[in-house]
């Protein structure tokens, strides 16, 4: 690719690095070149806003400044830390991996790319987001940003959400990468994605690498990139059983191989569709939970649709008040509801109780 337009590659990189002198944003991990520092804040940005993801960075940070402290943690801690951040299996992943560091490498990230894509949670995306920041090695950051901002640089119509697509833009992001700094060039050009060079309207006539953008020059910008699959995103119906008796309520810890791996939640029961009480109360596992006397719940609450990134969880909280604790309860965990809030619970019960 390379041989083909070596000065376009090298002035597109001159004019990013420029750009992202002037307009680059503050951010709490580019005052450090600690890789620990570094890693925690590329996990939280995988999936987090950057607005949102410096609170979390900071007080996650300051809790737990190295990974030995973080290895010495105890796993309802980090969640409880990460709380309302979702995707919750990377803070199970950095606990993990803080611990392996501990074992292998003396508590510090080592500088060898390989060995860091095969920390938990580490994809080739945050590997080489971290080599690259925090040891200046040569690699490449490909995420929505980068594949939006060389499609429209290159008025490239080759699909984002294919492997043969996928796979044209790390080597078009590979041969653009300058051998000087490529953290900052990586983080110049994931920041022009995210401030400049944005989705909707972006504002191309303002724009100082405009005369070097091919969409621009042929009036594609709005049609790059470009996708090929429109994956259906499929709903799943929670029924939370909110029993309140004596100031107490019951929780327990959602288990593996599923959506909230480790928080806290009342006793559900999942249904293949939405559920009035009426049905609800008639399937044997709510009755096996009441022990055969079902009573009648004192609020239904239907929460709004609640968006995940491969599902969407439709949920209704039933309430009841009860004079003594129902006979199926006794494998929950019982808790005084004024202490709900030291436990890690996901985002959508949290939105519940705050409004409840
Ligand atoms: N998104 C993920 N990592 C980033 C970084 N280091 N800078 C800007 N945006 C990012």
């Amino acid at each position: 690719m390379k041989e083909h337009g070596e000065d376009r590659y090298g002035a597109i990189a001159q004019r990013l690095s420029v750009w992202y002198g002037e307009h680059g944003r503050d951010l709490p991990w580019r005052h450090t070149r600690d890789p620990y520092r570094i890693w925690v804040s590329e996990i939280i940005l995988q999936q987090t806003r950057v607005a949102q993801a410096m609170g979390y960075y900071e007080r996650f940070t300051e809790r737990f400044p190295d990974a030995k402290r973080l290895a010495e943690a105890s796993e309802d801690e980090v969640l409880k830390l990460w709380q309302g951040l979702g995707y919750y299996s990377r803070a199970r992943h950095l606990h993990a991996a803080a611990a392996l560091l501990c074992d292998r490498f003396g508590g510090h990230l080592p500088a060898d790319y390989a060995a860091v894509r095969s920390m938990p949670g580490v994809g080739d995306y945050t590997a080489a987001a971290i080599c690259s920041i925090a040891f200046g090695m040569p690699y490449a950051v490909v995420d929505g940003n980068v594949f939006r901002v060389l499609s429209r640089l290159f008025d490239c119509d080759e699909p984002i959400d294919t492997t043969a697509g996928r796979r044209f833009f790390a080597e078009l992001a590979a041969a653009l990468l300058p051998v000087t700094d490529p953290g900052r060039h990586n983080q110049a050009i994931m920041d022009f994605g995210a401030l400049q060079c944005l989705p909707g309207r972006p504002d191309c006539p303002e724009c100082p690498l405009n005369d070097l953008c091919l969409a621009f020059a042929s009036g594609k910008v709005s049609d790059r990139p470009v996708r090929t699959m429109h994956t259906k995103i499929a709903s799943r119906w929670f029924n939370y059983l909110q029993v309140v008796c004596d100031g107490n309520t019951w929780i327990h810890r959602r288990q593996k191989n599923d959506i909230w791996h480790g928080l806290y939640e009342f006793p559900m029961v999942e249904t293949s569709d939405a559920c009035d009480w009426l049905r609800l109360a008639g399937e044997s596992r709510v009755e096996a939970l009441f022990g055969g006397v079902v009573p009648q719940p004192v609020k239904v609450t239907e929460m709004p649709p609640h968006q995940l990134s491969h599902r969407v969880i439709r949920a209704r909280f039933f309430r009841f008040e009860l004079p003594e604790a129902p006979s199926g309860f006794e494998r929950f965990l019982c808790v005084p509801v004024a202490e709900l809030g030291n436990y890690a619970i996901p985002r959508l019960i949290e939105r519940y109780l705050e409004n409840s």
